[in-house]
């Protein structure tokens, strides 16, 4: 059986900054760990184990104190931001044991985005979250879909995003179009901010786009690139660019904030920003921030922004993938004596994906290793 795994020292979403209101206490299971998060009066937010030192019970049950504590509802061990028990109502003026206390996770919240280190706190500094400018520019409207609990491995999800040659079939009736599998697929690689990304790019000309794409980017005809990009095993940015024949420009760095994407000085497209945020190896959350720069209205509706009009579609697509991935799922149960997997040419992205998974994978288990023989 082919073994599949979670990268736990990264970066991942665990909400949008909407998520976390004032004093409200969540739980969340993430690359396995229970972990209970919420935001200060102060608008910090915090992290820690959800297991409650004295007895495992989930800590995101209990309630903040007017002190800004956390009590726990079984017996009443009050925690403060840092995880640490001060309080304990069963002996209140007796010592308290320094091994009351709650591991906490680091945060960052950056860009509309809460993201959290569920791994070693110490290998944190490794990497940075990557940035998402335009979600919450007012200059852009974003659109949200999900969280969608997804019945697999993240990386299957992954590898499904990075390889369109997939809409024909499994998209047919909506967004399938045999004509996007045919594109030739161009790559770069690279590092940026203690991340590797691998990025897919397809240029063509001439593409007389399918009805739904006229709706929300209006020209008949294009020229067209189109990336996608995984820059984190916590993020997949999707750009799509295009304009008349002859007017697209060329432009470095799809995977960064492209700032205008011209609406009237005629440019169109749109930034899809995937999240995937493993619960365990067989299960994760897929979030999607579909963003059109803020002036960008569709074709057959010129009331509606066209963010909101891909937003609206995307359920539909999701659900068609959702079902290919956990199907996929399935099969992981049987062992593989006698299968292995035939790789096309259009795989290619799809098996650097792997390679920095299986990287990152090996180095967390080599500094768990390092840090085993230390102890
Ligand atoms: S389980 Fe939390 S105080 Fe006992
Ligand atoms: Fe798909």
């Amino acid at each position: 059986m082919t073994e599949q795994f979670i990268v736990k020292d990264c970066w991942y979403v665990a909400g949008l900054s909407d998520d976390f209101p004032a004093e409200k206490l969540t739980g969340h299971v993430i690359a396995e760990r229970p972990i209970v998060m919420w935001r200060t009066k102060d608008g910090d937010i915090v992290a820690y184990d959800d297991r409650c030192s004295h007895k495992r019970f989930p800590l995101s049950k209990g309630r903040l104190m007017p002190d800004g504590t956390l009590e726990c509802a079984y017996h009443g061990m009050r925690y403060d931001m840092s995880g640490k028990c001060v309080m304990i109502p069963s002996h209140p003026t007796g010592p308290i044991s320094p091994q009351a206390q709650v591991r906490p996770f680091p945060v960052i919240e950056q860009d509309g985005l809460v993201w959290i280190w569920p791994g070693n706190p110490e290998r944190s500094e490794t990497s940075k979250p990557p940035r998402v400018p335009e979600v919450g520019d007012s200059t852009w409207k974003t659109v949200r879909v999900g969280p969608m609990d997804v019945s697999a491995n993240y990386l299957l999800l992954i590898e499904n995003l990075l390889d369109i040659t997939h809409f024909y079939p499994l998209h047919d009736g909506n967004i399938g179009d045999i004509a996007n599998s045919r594109i030739p697929i161009e790559l770069e690689e690279g590092e940026c901010d203690g991340n590797k990304y691998v990025m897919t790019i397809r240029k063509t000309s001439n593409y007389v786009q399918p009805p739904y794409l006229v709706d929300w980017f209006h020209f008949d005809t294009v020229d067209r690139h189109h990336t996608h990009c995984l820059m984190s095993p916590g993020l997949t940015r999707v750009v799509m660019r295009n304009a008349p024949p002859g007017e697209l420009k060329e432009r470095e760095g799809d995977r960064e904030f492209p700032g205008s994407m011209e609406v009237d000085g005629i440019e169109r497209g749109y930034v899809l920003i995937h999240t995937h945020t493993p619960v365990d190896s067989r299960r994760h959350i897929w979030r999607v921030l579909v963003n059109c720069p803020a002036q960008h209205m569709s074709k057959g509706d010129p009331g509606k922004p066209t963010a909101t009009r891909v937003a609206e579609m995307f359920p539909e697509v999701a659900a068609e993938d959702l079902w290919a991935v956990a199907e996929q799922q399935k099969m992981f149960e049987y062992p593989d004596e006698g299968y292995s997997e035939v790789f096309l040419k259009p795989d290619l992205a799809l098996r650097r994906a792997r390679k920095i998974f299986h990287d990152l994978h090996a180095a967390e288990v080599s500094a768990v290793g390092a840090q085993a023989a230390a102890e």
